[in-house]
């Protein structure tokens, strides 16, 4: 199974996504610093595999602890979480698993610190295991949905490597094709930098799924040349109204689906629902460097002079979104979480 995130016994390890698809890359991260630059520099990228890194990255920062009570050790991790938290926005489940395991670290305060320490790393390590189970439910309550012969249009990477293995929208794609359900897979480029042509592509070849890749401009014509049948995408942060905050240019393919009828489905574990906002224009968006807008595969596309906005995402209003896709099942609109 594909996976970009392992504990080889005392350094995290993760493939290095801005190497795909020409190189495949693994790096070794002993403290908690460098896992956030490897968060904040899309090494690591997608927002469940991110939560798992800060999960894992809140581990190093114990072991990096020098104090000797645990109100010395409570303020070395917050000052780890803090770094975590500052790398990027948008995805919830980053700060979802900060806090897991701030609580992990309170519950466990009578432990002695080895022991704390230890305990840590194997919620880190629960977080990851986790992760791919919900990934494995997603992909068959998906599959559910998928007719026969599909033609799936999907964006960005939700695939193994946005995740601790399997995929959230990817996970459902394989799990429908595991069923000979699919005939194609659409993969939009997903500009700026590519996870749909880099990564959702890459990891298409490795797995047999037969799929093409379209540039981003072209999945308006797919969809009027009756060439698809649904729409899946991953998630960042659920609202609680159902809105979602996915990669740029998903809220595009919603209205697309929409207009020529087609299903637009959401995938996404638990963990990227956030209750506290009620809706979507609450989400914090991500603005990043001019430079990913302004060059293209090491070349400069576009003026220097030339102000640039790059939002890494978008916010899909909950009435354009069929059905959202969690490990505990299918929800449909008007979205209620709380079962
Ligand atoms: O900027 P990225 O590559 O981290 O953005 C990733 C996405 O938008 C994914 O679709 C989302 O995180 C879901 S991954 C299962």
């Amino acid at each position: 199974m594909i996976s970009p995130v392992r504990w080889d016994g005392e350094r995290l390890v993760l493939l290095d996504q801005t190497r795909l698809p020409a190189d495949e890359v693994e790096r070794r991260y002993a403290t908690w610093s460098e896992v956030a630059e490897a968060i904040r520099s899309l090494v690591v990228r997608g927002a469940p595999v991110i939560g798992v890194a800060a999960a894992f990255g809140v581990a190093l920062g114990a072991r990096e602890s020098r104090a000797t009570t645990f109100d010395g050790l409570l303020a070395d991790l917050e000052t780890a979480i803090k770094g975590l938290a500052s790398t990027r926005p948008t995805a919830v489940n980053l700060f979802w698993a900060l806090e897991r395991m701030r609580r992990s670290c309170l519950d466990h305060r009578t432990l002695p610190l080895d022991r704390l320490k230890a305990r840590l790393l194997e919620e880190a390590e629960a977080v990851l295991q986790e992760d791919v189970a919900a990934n494995r439910a997603i992909g068959s309550h998906g599959a559910a949905l998928v007719p026969d012969g599909a033609r799936i249009l999907t964006h960005c990477n939700a695939g193994a490597l946005a995740t601790a293995g399997y995929g959230t929208a990817g996970g459902v794609i394989r799990a429908a094709h595991a069923q000979g359900k699919v005939h194609l897979v659409w993969v939009d480029e997903t500009r700026p930098v590519l996870q749909g042509a880099r990564l959702t592509a890459w990891e298409c070849v490795k797995e047999g799924i037969p799929h093409r890749v379209i540039s981003d401009g072209a999945a308006a014509s797919v969809m009027a040349r009756g060439e698809v049948d649904l729409v899946v995408t991953g998630a960042d942060r659920i609202a609680a109204n159902g809105d979602t905050a996915n990669k740029i240019g998903t809220y595009a393919l919603a209205v697309l689906a929409k207009y020529h009828g087609l299903p637009f489905y959401v995938a996404a574990p638990f963990s990227t629902i956030d209750p506290t906002l009620p809706s979507g224009d609450l989400i914090p968006i991500e603005e990043r460097d001019a430079s990913e807008v302004r060059n293209f595969g090491g070349r400069q596309v576009a003026p220097t002079a030339s102000p640039v906005f790059n939002p890494a995402f978008d916010v899909t209003p909950a009435g354009l979104i069929t059905a959202i896709i969690t490990e505990r099942g299918i929800f449909r609109p008007p979205y209620n979480f709380s079962r």
